[in-house]
């Protein structure tokens, strides 16, 4: 698929605040610091689309892209922050998830993972609770610039392992991603574009 366009749309806490029209959505969650923004703007082409910084905590809000015209990318901020309040942090986790459970338009969440590290405990409990409520999600290795090709299998297959002895019956689909050099746009793209055209 080809980005002619992607706008910026709105920010906001409020799920019933989002954009009210009716166009497919894709969702971008995953721990801080992970790459959600940099997936962003890699996919689209737009450098300065999403904000992303080193620190964890950059997106703190429910940020609407709209893609060509005709479907929303949502950067979403991280989950699993530690350095904010205990009162933040929560606040962050509730309308994180009203999103997820009220959000009619979300076809599909991308949940992203660092490619480097072995299975948290908090992105498979995130992913179980996806699955708890039937809302459809596939998984994103990212930063696949930073390990060795054998390495990278190695964890993938490691991840692949873990998911399938606890709850799952198998791994969902996975991407492999770099926000550096652009691994896996093709492919991440192509997917949202086959279930834009169903
Ligand atoms: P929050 O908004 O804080 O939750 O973070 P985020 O998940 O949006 O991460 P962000 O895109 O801001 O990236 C965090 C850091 O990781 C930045 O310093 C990025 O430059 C770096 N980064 C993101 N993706 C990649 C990648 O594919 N490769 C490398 N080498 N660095 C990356
Ligand atoms: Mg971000």
């Amino acid at each position: 698929m080809k980005i002619k366009s992607a706008d910026f749309i709105i920010s906001n806490t409020d799920v019933s605040k989002c954009p009210k029209e009716q166009l497919p959505e894709y969702a971008f969650i995953g721990r801080s610091n992970v790459g959600k923004s940099s997936l962003i703007n890699m996919l689209t082409g737009r450098n300065k689309l999403a904000k992303t910084s080193g620190r964890p905590g950059k997106t703190q809000l429910i940020n609407h892209f709209k893609i060509n015209n005709n479907w929303f990318l949502v950067d979403l901020p991280g989950y699993g922050y530690a350095k904010v309040s205990k009162s933040i942090k929560r606040t962050f986790q509730s309308f994180i998830k009203n999103y997820f459970l009220q959000r009619e338009q979300l076809i599909c969440t991308f949940v992203l993972i660092d490619s480097r590290l072995e299975p948290q405990k908090i992105d498979l409990e995130f992913m179980e609770f996806l699955g708890e409520k039937e809302i459809p999600f596939v998984i994103v290795f990212t930063k696949s610039d930073k390990l060795k090709l054998n390495e990278l299998n190695k964890n993938i297959q490691f991840y692949k392992k873990k998911m399938t002895s606890a709850v799952w019956e198998e791994m969902p689909p996975y991407f492999i991603t770099s926000a550096t050099n652009s691994t896996g746009k093709d492919e991440v793209l192509n997917y949202i574009d086959e279930i834009n055209k169903q």
